[in-house]
């Protein structure tokens, strides 16, 4: 059976703030310093933090669920804070999209993709925003065939380091 995708409730921040520190070490710790990558995961993937965001009605969250109930990944959207001018407070954004590497090239995150997109222009139509790594091109391909396209850079800090980061907007 292939995996379910379902909104994120409360009672999901464990779960949550699980498979986002998972899936960052399992897609990108090989980047930074253990003592940057620790750093990074208690304050991006904290319990609080986590639990804030899923208690605020401008966000929402999905969870990836296997038929026996194993969470394989998860996306978070809501109003954009990317560091662009033109960024307005209407606008929305794209903020993670992660499967486990095991259930990756299945179709499965297109779907939830498409999830989040939904309810980000049931607010729409409205502009549209994500922050990608630029050496990430599998994902920059997967928003580009959705109409996203590079608008500009920035850094983004994970721990001491500063990643180079693409800016991408549909509409
Ligand atoms: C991005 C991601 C959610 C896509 O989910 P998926 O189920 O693998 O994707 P699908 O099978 O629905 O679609 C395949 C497309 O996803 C993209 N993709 C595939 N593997 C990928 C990977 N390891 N990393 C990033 N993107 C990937 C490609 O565009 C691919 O199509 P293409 O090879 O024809 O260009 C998933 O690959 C992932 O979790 N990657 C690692 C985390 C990540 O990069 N997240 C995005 C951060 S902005």
């Amino acid at each position: 059976m292939s995996p379910t995708i379902r909104r994120a409730t409360p009672d999901d921040a464990q779960a949550l703030s699980w498979i986002g520190a998972e899936t960052f070490t399992e897609t990108f710790g090989h980047l930074y310093p253990p003592e940057d990558l620790e750093a990074f995961l208690d304050t991006a993937y904290g319990l609080e933090k986590t639990r804030a965001n899923l208690a605020d009605p401008a966000k929402a969250a999905w969870l990836v669920e296997t038929a026996e109930g194993h969470v394989i990944g998860y996306a978070e959207a809501g109003p954009s804070d990317l560091p662009h001018p033109e960024v307005q407070p209407a606008d929305g954004e794209l903020k993670r999209l992660y499967l486990l590497k095991a259930h990756q090239n299945g179709g499965v995150g297109r779907r939830l993709l498409d999830t989040v997109l939904a309810w980000l222009e049931q607010r729409g139509p409205r502009r549209l925003w994500i922050g990608v790594w630029s050496q990430n091109f599998g994902a920059q391909r997967l928003y580009g065939r959705l109409g996203f396209e590079k608008v500009g850079e920035y850094q983004f800090p994970v721990g001491r380091v500063l990643d180079d980061e693409y800016i991408l907007r549909r509409g």
